[in-house]
């Protein structure tokens, strides 16, 4: 059994953090999205895995994720050199996935379960397609499936308007060899995309073996800032170990669950967990409430948040104000004068969106 996971794309959903860097190198409880889907394929036993990268963000991935050591896994890097659909992503990998079956996982998808429980159902039933299906409010953003009193996928319909269930295709996905001749005879959605649906509605309509799992648990696709926020909330409630590696002077509280990576300075700060704090950080005089994560080099003074995101070299000041269900973007700077001010000076990059509210 082999992986591919997808880490192309160009996350316009979200702009402007994706302006400078991969979607699924977004952070979620300080660490990238991407690889919480490398560590669950490995968790499965799975070492061989190929991430399909895009020109724009290819080498940063590349770069920041490293040969598969770190994973226990070997990782090829696949180059995409356009968006032309997930199926054309299926396509461009079939020389890395030869004969072999293979799980393919949307980098930007992060979910609850073991894999290890679709991997034994998939093998134990020789299917040619296990797909995952998880009830959502908005089905019309994803790709819906029709199934019946067993389970088995009769339709499936990318982004339908009017969806035939409420039932959404996670973006991880179970193949035998079968989909590269599948994939070979689907023609561009009106999209001008090869779908991964329309492979798999091609081995239905073959009566080939496609089986749907519905997940428990939750599944989170990180594609836009409250999404983002809502993982970053799941994974600080669920995976957060406490260890303080930095210094925390004797005027802070250290409350509940809290990580503090090395070189931080915590200086007369209330830090109320779950929360996660980089490395090389400088905090002083705040309060850092519930769901919050804080990546290396940020600098908080005199500031109060919760439930927000700060993302690598952010420096924030002066704001008592609290900051909730924020993302705040590398290197951003935020600052209000001691004095209630006056005036607001802005240097806004574009997409970015800022709120005063009551
Ligand atoms: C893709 C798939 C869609 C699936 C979704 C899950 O959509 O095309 O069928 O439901 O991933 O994340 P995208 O997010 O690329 O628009």
């Amino acid at each position: 059994m082999k992986a591919i996971i997808l880490s192309g794309g160009k996350g316009t959903r979200l702009r402007p953090l994706t302006y400078t860097g991969a979607k699924q190198l977004v952070p979620v409880a300080n660490k990238p999205i991407l690889w919480y889907g490398i560590e669950a394929i490995a968790a499965a036993g799975i070492t061989e895995i190929g991430i399909i990268i895009s020109p724009e963000t290819g080498d940063e991935v590349k770069a920041k994720t490293g040969n598969g050591d770190r994973f226990g896994a070997k990782i090829t890097y696949i180059l995409q050199d356009q968006p032309a659909g997930l199926a054309h992503a299926v396509k461009i990998a079939q020389p890395f996935l030869g004969d072999a079956p293979f799980v393919m996982y949307l980098g930007d998808n992060l979910v609850q379960s073991d894999l290890n429980l679709f991997l034994e159902n998939f093998k134990a039933k020789n299917l040619d397609a296990l797909t995952l299906l998880c009830p959502v409010s908005n089905p019309s953003a994803f790709g819906v499936a029709k199934v019946d009193a067993e389970g088995r996928v009769l339709q499936l319909v990318e982004k339908p308007k009017n969806p035939p269930s409420n039932l959404a295709l996670v973006g991880i996905y179970l193949f035998s060899n079968i989909i590269h001749n599948a994939i070979s005879c689907i023609k561009p959605s009106a999209r001008g995309e090869l779908e991964i649906t329309d492979a798999i509605q091609y081995l239905i309509d073959q009566k080939s073996k496609v089986e749907a799992y519905k997940l428990e648990g939750w599944w989170l696709d990180t594609g836009k800032k409250d999404d983002l926020l809502e993982a970053n909330r799941i994974i600080l409630d669920t995976c957060l170990v406490s260890s303080v590696l930095g210094e925390v002077d004797e005027q802070s509280s250290v409350i509940g669950r809290v990580q503090i990576g090395s070189g931080t300075k915590i200086v007369n700060c209330t830090i109320r967990g779950p929360v996660t704090i980089g490395n090389n950080c400088h905090l002083e005089n705040c309060f850092v409430g519930p769901y919050s994560s804080v990546a290396d080099q940020v600098t908080l003074i005199d500031a109060d948040l919760e439930h927000s995101v700060i993302l690598q070299g952010a420096k924030v000041e002066g704001i008592h104000q609290r900051i909730v269900d924020s993302v705040i973007g590398q290197r951003a700077h935020l600052k209000v004068a001691p004095k209630r001010p006056t005036a607001l000076r802005f240097l806004i990059g574009d997409d970015c969106q800022i709120e005063l509210c009551n």
